[in-house]
């Protein structure tokens, strides 16, 4: 079981999230190893968590930033990431955020539409600036994951779709304020598999092809993020199998001279250094069922209540009592603020503390204040 203060945590209040900062610091490390190839270019997908703690580490150890909005600009910029190390995509960026993103000087836009292309080109033609830009291409790949977050299917609404990519191309090439830089794409989050990554790379070796015999070269492939972690055993695989997963790259992409290729990872750098820490309210016993009652709710974290997914749940307080199954639910008053259903855990107490594992990405990030509760702080495990 990873190692939590348990005797520190008495003295803050709950729900918080807890950050490793030694598991992520042990993990940005084995991605620079597995990257180790002057081509490569790790971008960090900033809606993952933008905690400024976590921010910081990430800026210090030389990567870049994926962002999706005028916010994560901004949070990334207050980080310390350099305008010039910031790529930009979404679906619909306002006026507003483009021009921020023009003023920041940032690295790349990932275009996903015509109509977006057009509009960036204007404002870059109002700033009296060059837009660098990247089409996201919607290569039409299933990636076998929740239907809430594949993103490279044809009925999706990102990216631009195939049979529309070569009049786009030729579009951009005639505008005078945007740089064509490259191509873009992500096929989905939480990819167990290696397959759908090496359809990736055979599908973007068709098309760099098809396009370098029509006299276009790309100088950037952005094959976006996706690799998925154990939520099942966290302490098992705690770091992700980066080595495969980059080597797949280097082994299925044809890369031509001078081509860069940048990553966009999310949930593989930060998930398994974070975990939300709850205390029990209170165990109540139903007709058929017990239930821990957590001061923790789908506010604090509502992956399992969005996605149906699992997070490994310990009782950190007394992890050698005898057994018991448990539904552990939050406060919240939705039937569907549950964490877990038939668990079985260790003899819960009023007072324990629950550990809600691998919640380091598209947890504290995607927390509300839904039934007016505060956001939930967080704490690190070096000061
Ligand atoms: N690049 C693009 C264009 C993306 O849309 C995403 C994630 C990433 C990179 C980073 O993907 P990652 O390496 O984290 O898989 N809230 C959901 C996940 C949504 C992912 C959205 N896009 C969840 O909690 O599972």
């Amino acid at each position: 079981m990873a190692r939590f203060p348990v005797s520190e945590f008495k003295e803050l209040p709950t729900p918080f999230y807890f950050y490793d900062l030694s598991l992520l610091d042990r993990t940005l490390a084995e991605i620079k190893r597995t990257a180790r190839d002057p081509r490569f270019k790790v971008h960090y997908a900033i809606k993952a968590n933008a905690n400024p703690g976590i921010l910081r580490r990430i800026q210090a150890a030389g990567f870049g930033v994926d962002a999706v909005s005028g916010g994560e600009i901004a949070a990334a910029v207050e980080a310390g990431f350099e305008g010039g190390k910031i790529v930009y995509a979404g679906v619909g960026k306002s006026d507003r955020e483009i021009i921020l993103a023009l003023e920041t000087g940032i690295e790349c836009f990932n275009v996903e539409s015509l109509p977006e292309l057009e509009i960036i080109d204007e404002l870059a033609r109002k700033a009296g600036r060059k837009a660098p830009v990247a089409l996201r291409v919607n290569p039409d790949i299933d990636a076998h994951t929740h239907e809430y977050i594949t993103t490279g299917l044809a009925e999706n609404k990102f990216g631009i779709n195939l049979g529309q990519l070569s009049e786009i191309i030729g579009t951009a090439q005639e505008m005078d304020n945007v740089e064509l830089r490259g191509l873009h794409f992500h096929i989905g989050s939480q990819i167990t598999e290696i397959e759908p990554f090496i359809l990736l790379c055979e599908k973007i070796n068709r098309l760099v092809e098809e396009y370098e015999k029509k006299g276009i070269r790309f100088k950037s492939i952005n094959v976006g993020g996706g690799l998925g972690i154990d939520y099942a055993e966290p302490d098992r695989h705690p770091i992700p199998d980066f080595e495969t997963y980059f080597n797949t790259f280097r082994n299925h992409l044809k890369l031509s001279e001078g081509q860069e290729v940048h990553f966009e990872l999310g949930r593989s750098v930060v998930a398994q250094c974070g975990s939300l820490i709850t205390r029990v309210l209170y165990v109540k016993e139903g007709v058929t069922k017990r239930f821990a009652i957590v001061d923790a709710g789908m506010t604090e974290l509502i992956r399992p209540a969005l996605y149906n997914a699992h997070h490994k749940i310990e009782n950190l307080s007394s992890p050698n009592g005898e057994r018991h199954h448990y539904d552990i639910v939050g406060p919240i008053c939705e039937s569907s603020d549950c964490f877990g259903k038939d668990e079985l855990l260790p003899a819960i107490r009023r007072g324990d503390f629950i550990a809600l594992r691998s919640a380091g990405a598209y947890g504290e990030i995607m927390a509300s204040q839904y039934n007016c509760r505060p956001l939930p702080p967080s704490y690190f495990s070096e000061k």
